[in-house]
């Protein structure tokens, strides 16, 4: 890493695409890891990379951060190739590991200083950048402590925390959620929300989508490597068009295959009992919704409320793939 960059240096206002990826592809002998992965991220916006385990995501990540070469595709920062390893370009881009990178017996506040001796930072550029950076990751009560006496979340804002401090332009975060707590969870969004504002360019990969709903403005789906959609949060919800989901508390539900003469119901494209609500997914929600009630009546269904919900992203994949995300 090239030493004596002026890593303080004012953000400058770029009206361009901050982040450029083009065919991005990736294959290890037999298995495509990473197929024809392509889009444009802007200041502010933020990119989610959305697949079960074993779908391209840190594949994709690592090939943008510039650790694995690409077999075919480009990354243009700012409208420029990192050419190499110590391209000075690259201290633009920040990467959140998938796995946590810090040192146990080491306090936050050493643990950060290590990060910032890596880029070349130190004296009063260095104090600056570790208050800000443990502002955002909300841990400034805690940079005296060390990192063995954290939970797994707080290492986790810990390991943010260590990405943004050389003050990139562009974070990527590979599974950052990943087994942290509720409340260190709100704190990573609320961090990744701030850094939105601050015009930041993220790119986001989880297996959440619920997560991804809540944060991105784009949504790339990849399963086996295969990009599945590619668009605007907007644009890949209608990619199911009209899906809603019937949600009902049945008292009395029935014994194994109860469920299969609703699936029958014209109009219901699938139906699911998880112990407390059934789930009936159907096309038309006018249309459809009185003929499931009639059934459930007609059996001597008893029902204690009844909802709607509109397709999420779950739905999405569901119906993308034939699969759960979760269960993928
Ligand atoms: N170095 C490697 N050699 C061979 N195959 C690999 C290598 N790295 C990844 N793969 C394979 O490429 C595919 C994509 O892996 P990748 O780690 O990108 O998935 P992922 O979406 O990040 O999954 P997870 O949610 O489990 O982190 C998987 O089938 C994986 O086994
Ligand atoms: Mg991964």
């Amino acid at each position: 890493m090239p030493l004596g960059l002026n890593i303080g240096a004012p953000v400058r206002v770029y009206s361009g695409s901050m982040l450029e990826v083009t065919g991005l592809h990736k294959r290890y002998g037999d298995l495509v890891a990473v197929e024809d992965v392509s889009f444009v991220a802007r200041p502010g916006e933020m990119v989610g990379l959305l697949g079960p385990n074993g779908a391209g995501k840190t594949t994709t990540v690592s090939m943008i951060a510039g650790l694995l070469p690409p077999d075919r595709g480009e990354v243009r920062i700012e409208g420029g190739v990192v050419h190499g390893e110590t391209d000075p370009v690259k201290l633009r881009l920040g990467l959140v590991p998938q796995e946590v990178a810090l040192h146990d017996e080491l306090s936050a506040r050493e643990n950060l200083a290590l990060f910032g001796a890596i880029y070349g930072m130190r004296g009063a550029a260095l104090a600056s950048a570790m208050e800000s950076a443990f502002d955002v990751a909300g841990l400034a009560d805690r940079a005296k402590d060390r990192v063995s006496t954290f939970s797994g979340g707080m290492k986790r804002r810990l390991n943010l925390a260590a990405a943004l401090l050389h003050g990139p332009r562009i974070l990527l975060l590979d599974e950052p959620t990943v087994g942290v707590d509720p409340q260190s969870r709100n704190q990573i969004f609320s961090s990744l929300e701030e850094l939105k504002r601050q015009g930041k360019t993220l790119v986001y990969t989880t297996h959440y989508m619920e997560e991804a709903e809540r944060l991105c403005d784009r949504i790339i789906i990849i399963d086996h490597g295969k990009v599945m959609a590619n668009d605007t949060l907007e644009a890949v919800r209608r990619l199911v068009p009209s899906v809603n989901v019937l949600e009902i508390g049945v008292e009395n539900p029935g014994q194994d295959g109860w469920l299969d003469g609703l699936r029958a119901v014209e109009g219901v494209s699938a139906a699911a009992w998880d112990g407390s609500t059934l789930r009936v997914t159907v096309l038309d929600l006018l249309a459809s919704s009185p003929p499931v009630l009639v059934w459930l009546n007609e059996q001597n269904y008893r029902c204690s409320h009844l909802s709607s919900q509109r397709a999420d992203l779950e739905t999405v994949f569901l119906t993308l793939t034939g699969r759960s995300v979760r269960n993928a």
